[in-house]
């Protein structure tokens, strides 16, 4: 798959010496061409445009660097087209598109142009230019930002399903825990998955009597669900409190997040209803109340996954669809100029 994994970067201090050939390369073809442009500027006494030598000269290669740039879609979308690898796809998308700006700019008369179509052709170009750098920009920090930010980071397809999976495990909990008439008979001894999306055999059992806690944990840099280890054979009187707030505010967050509109978004007031709960229950429940914040820190952690992956990709909608408008009006703008010429 060409797009990065989304903690990769495209270009970084790693990537360098091979960044350093492309910025040497791309500043030298430009000064050159500004120095082109500038003599002829002098010799002719006006401004060259499209129809100037080098204006023309600049616009075919313009052109060019557009259709190469266009060609990332099928090179990430088709599979025969898998030539070359996909760093090296992204790293020349990246620099030619940037050199293509001085480009278009002395071949459109450094912006000094007329015509409806001239300025469509170049408001759509300025913004794919900037909608690549915002989004070149975005890949260079979000992607550390999930790293840190977010421990518990998992499949982003799989975000719903994580969490409906930990609210049941919770709730099976907190029944067993906190409701008269249902007794848990043990919890899972611990183990850690590799993967967070595994879902372990326990997890699919509905077995209302069979407690099994998820949480997530990362161990020399391997994340992993992992399965608490606490024995529990009786409810635990005096806990009715913890299950009213499972129901009516902790559930509902841990199913729909941030859509929820709970106060459980602020770790705040995550806090403040778990030093409530603590007050008002034996000390023998706090094993249940620890892991009520834990599994809302982790909702949190969810919620800022699916924020940053919305980021990450949000962009696109702007680049990509603009780009394709970019290519169509430049499929019109070649014949109607080459015939006003
Ligand atoms: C005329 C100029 C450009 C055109 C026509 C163009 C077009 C495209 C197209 C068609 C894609 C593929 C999107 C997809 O299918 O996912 C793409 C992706 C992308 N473009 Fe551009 N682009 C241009 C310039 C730039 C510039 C100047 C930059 C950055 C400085 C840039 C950065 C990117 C990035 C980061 C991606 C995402 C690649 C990935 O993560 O898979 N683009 N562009």
């Amino acid at each position: 798959m060409l797009m990065p994994r989304e903690n990769s970067l495209i270009i970084d201090r790693k990537s360098w010496p091979k960044d350093r050939r492309w910025v040497i390369g791309i500043a030298t073809i430009s000064i050159v061409a500004t120095i082109g442009y500038l003599y002829e500027w002098v010799s002719v006494a006006s401004l060259p445009g499209g129809s100037s030598r080098s204006g023309f000269l600049y616009g075919i290669v313009a052109g060019l660097i557009i259709a190469f740039e266009l060609l990332l879609w099928p090179r990430k979308h088709v599979r025969s087209w898998r030539i070359g690898s996909a760093q090296q796809w992204l790293r020349a998308h990246v620099w030619l598109g940037l050199l293509s700006v001085p480009l278009v700019l002395m071949h459109a008369k450094l912006l000094f142009i007329g015509g409806l179509l001239n300025w469509a052709l170049m408001i759509t170009f300025l913004i794919v230019i900037a909608s690549g750098i915002w989004g070149l920009v975005l890949q260079q920090f979000l992607p550390r930002m999930l790293l840190e930010q977010v421990p518990a980071e998992t499949i982003y397809d799989q975000v719903d399903h994580v969490a409906s999976q930990q609210c049941k495990e919770t709730e099976r909990l907190v029944k067993a825990t906190c409701e008269p008439g249902i007794q848990a008979l043990h919890w899972d001894k611990e183990h850690l998955h590799e993967n967070l999306s595994e879902q372990s055999a326990e997890d699919d059992n509905d077995d209302p009597g069979f407690v099994v806690v998820t949480g997530f944990r990362s161990m020399t840099g391997i994340q992993g669900k992992v399965l608490d280890t606490v024995p529990v054979y009786k409810t635990i009187q005096g806990t009715q409190s913890i299950s009213n707030h499972f129901f009516s505010e902790i559930r509902p967050y841990l199913t729909t997040g941030r859509q929820s509109d709970s106060l459980l978004v602020s770790p705040m007031e995550t806090s403040r209803l778990m030093a409530k709960l603590r007050a008002t229950c034996p000390t023998e429940a706090s094993f249940v109340i620890d892991h009520l914040e834990h599994v809302c820190t982790m909702r949190r952690q969810l919620d800022l996954q699916i924020r940053i992956h919305h980021w990450l990709h949000g962009w696109l909608l702007v680049h990509v669809p603009l780009s394709v408008a970019l290519g169509i009006l430049l499929l019109i703008h070649v014949p109607v100029a080459l015939m006003y010429w």
